[in-house]
């Protein structure tokens, strides 16, 4: 059998895109609360969302009914740190209960520390520009340290730093909506890579158990256009290119092999990348799509053809970029591999019947679980894989309309109907993947 046998069959989840709440119990509001106005489709925002904050213990439940072995959830840093050194021991308490009732039903918590929602506090002092970002970060992780380590196992500094800086710091097509100019953007890139490495030591210094620490990058990949040595290099020549913020390297290279890209050579010191590269557990992907078929700029894209299948964000769908961005990230950092996203929008509805009938998803899931399954049967460690998302959740800029969770949810009435989708992903984590071959 490919997977291992403690295999991480999950789904995952960030604060901001399920919890709701976002004026409640002493929480203050972020980026994503305050500058949304203009910026979402249908002038949608995040504040109720799914509602997962008052719900939580519901949610869980049906985790648990699917059989889910992990959890992936991000923790609200203005939920818990409302104003600077501040900590607001309700939102604390939220992630302290939400990780017992995960526990309490057989679930592994995975927590990420920082997924977009970047305190506006924080962002009028300067955000990802702000000197003293590192250590508001790093004390950040400490109160979360002390409060969760013990119950806690898994850790993930932070999420697609590509998007929140790509997106949010240079497209200006996410919050905080900046279009910084190239040139300044790697002071943002460094004061981002400071707080990853700050937060890490945060956690091993802290940590009541030995934990496993990541973070949970995306980046674009490749997949070859054949199986020729000569189209295997090409893939991943194209795969480690550091020409963008959306680079891999980038964001891997200074992490994990303590090598400073070229776009960082005139900010990055030998001091900062002593505090940046910092041992690590696993190399988390978040993975959607290879961009050979992505002509999401215009761009006449020879390689796209009428009808290419794709999903409801019109992402091709290209289930090999799993296998093959898992051996290319094994292969250059050496670290065991978690899927920490994998997932499809889909125009999902609940039908006649009352239930969600959703094939595509189930497709989708099954082809790139085969493929990773092939990494798998490789020798390459794999060690888990977190469907994007549980439930159906705000979806940034694009708002309610694209639904990825396994969870539909019913935003007039908060109503959950398990999808088709995720019944089938159950019997996957129950055979461990044996279901596949069915
Ligand atoms: C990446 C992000 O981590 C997540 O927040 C987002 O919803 C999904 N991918 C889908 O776009």
């Amino acid at each position: 059998m490919a997977f291992p046998k403690d295999f991480l069959w999950g789904a995952a989840s960030a604060a901001h895109q399920v919890e709701g709440a976002w004026n409640e119990d002493g929480k203050t509001a972020g980026i994503w609360d305050e500058l949304c106005p203009g910026h979402i489709a249908h002038h949608e925002s995040g504040h109720t969302a799914c509602d997962h904050y008052h719900r939580f213990r519901e949610d869980i439940a049906l985790m648990k009914q699917l059989g889910l072995k992990a959890y992936r959830f991000s923790v609200s840093w203005p939920r818990v740190i409302p104003r600077p050194h501040e900590v607001n021991p309700k939102g604390l308490q939220f992630y302290v209960d939400l990780v017992d009732a995960l526990l309490e039903a057989g679930i592994t918590p995975m927590c990420t520390v920082f997924h977009w929602n970047l305190p506006m506090w924080l962002y009028e002092m300067g955000g990802w520009f702000c000197p003293e970002a590192p250590a508001f970060f790093e004390e950040y992780t400490r109160v979360l340290s002390k409060a969760l380590s013990g119950k806690v196992k898994y850790w993930f500094t932070m999420n697609e730093p590509q998007c929140f800086i790509g997106l949010g710091y240079a497209a200006g097509t996410h919050a905080p909506f900046l279009r910084t100019p190239p040139e300044k953007l790697p002071e943002a890139i460094r004061i981002v890579m400071l707080s990853h490495g700050r937060a890490v030591k945060a956690l091993r210094e802290t940590a009541a158990q030995p934990l496993k620490i990541g973070y949970a990058p995306t980046g674009g990949c490749f997949t070859p256009e054949s199986e020729s040595p000569e189209a295997i290099e090409e893939a991943r020549r194209i795969t480690f290119a550091t020409t963008s913020p959306f680079s891999n390297s980038l964001w891997a290279d200074p992490f994990i092999l303590g090598r400073i890209p070229e776009m960082m050579q005139d900010v990055l010191s030998a001091e900062d990348l002593a505090i940046i590269h910092q041992p690590l557990d696993f190399y988390a992907y978040n993975i959607y799509q290879s961009m050979n078929l992505n002509d999401r700029d215009g761009m006449l894209n020879p390689r796209v053809w009428p009808g290419l299948p794709r999903t409801a964000l019109k992402w091709p769908i290209t289930p090999e970029c799993i296998y093959w961005a898992t051996r290319f990230l094994y292969e250059r950092y050496g670290l065991p591999v978690i899927i920490s996203e994998n997932g499809m929008a889909n125009t999902d509805f609940e039908m006649l019947d009352g239930k969600v009938h959703d094939p595509q998803r189930t497709d989708y899931i099954h082809r790139h679980l085969l493929q990773l399954e092939r990494a798998a049967e490789e020798g390459i460690p794999v060690a888990g894989y977190l469907y994007w998302s549980i439930m159906d959740n705000f979806e940034w800029a694009e708002g309610y309309d694209p639904r990825f969770g396994l969870i539909y949810v019913d935003y007039r009435t908060q109503r959950r109907i398990l999808k088709d989708s995720a019944y089938d992903y159950a019997e996957i984590i129950r055979t461990n993947g044996e279901s596949l071959h069915r």
